[in-house]
């Protein structure tokens, strides 16, 4: 286990109340949050149980289909003493037509902390606006911060640094992963390149905010539509889906417009020889990527799996039950 990141660390709150995107972060803030996942991690191996949480509740509304967010945040709130509800939207009245605003505002009347996955990111600010207790994003059509915070706990454990490293991610750069791992790699001084078809780029205003924070550590953003080029001297490799939830009627269109963005053994040939393979997960082999290089020896995807519990019970800590490092 990789001891803590190394930086100016101190006792820390957050600014935010809420955690809706990685962009909204400082640098230190992401630090202090990974040290902490380190801190909670060490302790869970322990087998030492928390109480930072006793007797606070999180409740979780999903407008779509989760395995690792649902299972982690539950056994995440468990671990550090409180509770989780989980609620879908088919079964709560948000579903039959009662407004996001007052679903924020009722449940804020209940629970100590809240996380939601839904469709438009403009949807989860709204309820952010409404809701009195902190919110935290669970994913949505335009980000996906909690997996990236587990995904550099990953790196980081796996590579020993963040600072310097390149990223490459190959596939649908307009996506909820690629917006958040652009937003991530900026802030902490990792150079990142996306290669996507054309008519698939990431959000404009994502990537130049992004360029801001990567021009402060001298570190690069780079787009283009040449897997090739883009994957050159990668220490990780990335990808996710062609179609996101949401998306499935465009399944077919997809296929065939990333067709020639699978990462299997060919494509990664361009990269460092000791690269590793991340994928958020679920995967379809043969599609996005080759059971070669997912099922293979530079894949740390199930690493990956397990820090979105470490990573997120950091961050449940910090927004629900204060900023102290040690339990
Ligand atoms: N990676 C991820 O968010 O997985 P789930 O959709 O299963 O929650
Ligand atoms: N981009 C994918 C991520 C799933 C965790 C989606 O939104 O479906």
């Amino acid at each position: 286990m990789q001891s803590v990141i190394p930086f100016e660390q101190h006792k820390m709150k957050i600014k935010s109340k809420h955690f809706l995107t990685i962009g909204e972060l400082s640098s230190e803030e992401i630090l202090f949050l990974l040290n902490e996942a380190i801190e909670l991690k060490k302790i869970q191996k322990s087998g030492r149980s928390g109480s930072v949480l006793n007797g606070k509740v999180l409740g979780m509304i999903f407008e779509k289909a989760s395995t690792r967010t649902r299972v982690s945040f539950e056994v995440g709130m468990l671990q550090l003493g409180g509770h989780a509800i989980f609620l879908s939207s088919k079964d709560i009245q948000l579903g039959r037509g009662e407004t996001i605003e007052d679903t924020a505002k009722v449940l804020s009347r209940y629970v100590d902390g809240l996380m939601i996955r839904t469709f438009e990111h403009e949807i989860i600010e709204t309820f952010a606006e409404h809701s009195s207790v902190p919110v935290i994003n669970g994913l949505t059509n335009m980000h996906h911060p909690t997996q990236v915070m587990a995904d550099l706990l990953t790196i980081y454990e796996h590579k020993g640094k963040l600072t310097g490293l390149k990223m490459c991610f190959v596939g649908d750069g307009n996506n909820n992963m690629c917006h958040s791992l652009i937003e991530g790699a900026a802030k902490v001084g990792m150079n990142i390149s996306v290669a996507t078809p054309n008519g698939y780029e990431p959000n404009k205003t994502i990537v130049n905010k992004a360029k801001i924070d990567a021009k402060k550590w001298g570190s690069t953003i780079e787009i283009d539509s040449n897997p090739v080029k883009m994957m050159k001297n990668a220490d990780i490799v990335v990808t996710d889906v062609f179609a996101s939830m949401g998306q499935e009627k465009e399944n077919h269109q997809r296929l065939i417009d990333f067709e020639a963005y699978q990462i299997n053994e060919n494509l990664c040939k361009y990269a460092n020889d000791n690269f590793i393979f991340l994928h958020c997960l679920p995967a379809h082999r043969g599609e996005e990527v080759s059971a070669a290089i997912i099922d293979g020896t530079h894949s740390v995807v199930f690493d990956e799996a397990e820090n979105r519990l470490h990573a997120q019970k950091a961050i449940l800590k910090v927004l629900m039950g204060g900023s102290s490092q040690k339990e």
